[in-house]
């Protein structure tokens, strides 16, 4: 049996690909990157895919039994489109089952909506593919805020508009055992499923930060405008509209889910404590 998995080359790609190395060898496992320079470390066969092209697609996809979809990273809307070039090549190749990395959020009311609503879409192509199916809704993953450690740690403190808000944070190793076993086992198919670890607020997340980096952050919380204003002045008008309206839908609850992480992954997740020590452990090797 050989499983692809697209964006191969990125950060939850390669973990996916790791997982599943271990759990079927890495001759059956085959990577599907837009820069296949960038996947060749994972020791496996690698394909040339980018998502504007459906022809790549018709080609990377030939003799696989199944996809994993990891959703594009470019504007909401041409998103749809890039995800569809994937799904019908899968239907013209005889691919039999397709997995979708979706996302957890507000699909209304937010800055970050659009990105859910072109998530939303590709579920619905995906369901209706006529192939095999898995979604998993992932959590906003914990490591960024753990690289930003240095710029809070200037700052004094960590400063966004979540308020009170609780987010069911979780990573990417975790993301990558569960997606593995989503692949392999058939009793998956037809779920969809949040990919979420405990809620924290974000002042919980600051005391976790401190216990294990030995820092003395605060969190500030500050009005959902001022938050606007000053991510998309350091990060430009897309990135950081997206950024404030994660932080946005963390403030109303949208990120305070229930998780389906044990029933996709087969085991429990890890807290919000380990996923940092864990986090603390990488840095070290
Ligand atoms: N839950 C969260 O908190 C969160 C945060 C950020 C992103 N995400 C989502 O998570 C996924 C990837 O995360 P990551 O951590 O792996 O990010 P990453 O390490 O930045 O990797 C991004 C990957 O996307 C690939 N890519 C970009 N445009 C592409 C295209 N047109 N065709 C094919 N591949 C393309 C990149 O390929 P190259 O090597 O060629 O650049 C790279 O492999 C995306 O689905 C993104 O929407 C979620």
């Amino acid at each position: 049996m050989k499983i692809a998995v697209t964006s191969a080359s990125g950060q939850l790609g390669s973990a996916i690909v790791r997982q599943l190395v271990k759990e079927i060898g890495s001759e059956n496992v085959i990577g599907i990157a837009r820069t296949p320079a960038k996947a060749t470390h994972l020791g496996i066969e690698v394909r040339k895919g980018d998502y504007n092209d459906r022809s790549e697609f018709d080609q990377a996809l030939q003799g696989v039994d199944r996809v994993m979809l990891l959703s594009g990273m470019d504007a909401p809307d041409q998103r749809i489109q890039q995800h569809r070039n994937v799904i019908e090549a899968a239907k013209l190749n005889g691919v039999q089952k397709i997995v979708y990395t979706s996302i957890v959020g507000a699909e209304e009311n937010t800055a970050f909506s659009p990105v859910v609503q072109s998530n939303r879409q590709t579920e619905q192509d995906v369901r209706e593919s006529g192939l095999q199916w898995v979604i998993g809704r992932n959590g906003i993953y914990i490591e960024p805020d753990l690289e930003y450690l240095d710029n809070y740690i200037k700052e004094g403190e960590i400063r966004n508009c979540a308020g009170e808000g609780k987010c069911a944070y979780t990573s990417r190793g975790e993301l990558g055992y569960a997606y593995a076993q989503m692949l392999l086992n058939h009793e998956h198919n037809g779920q969809t499923y949040n990919l979420v670890g405990e809620p924290i607020t974000q002042a919980q997340l600051a005391d976790l930060m401190n216990q294990v980096f030995g820092t003395k952050l605060k969190f500030h919380s500050i009005p959902i405008e001022d938050y606007l204003e000053e991510r998309k002045a350091e990060l430009g008008d897309f990135i950081g509209t997206v950024i404030a309206g994660i932080y946005e839908g963390i403030r109303n609850g949208v990120n305070d889910v229930p998780s389906d992480f044990e029933r996709a992954a087969g085991r429990s997740h890890k807290s919000a404590l380990e996923m940092i020590k864990a986090f603390q452990n990488s840095l070290k090797h």
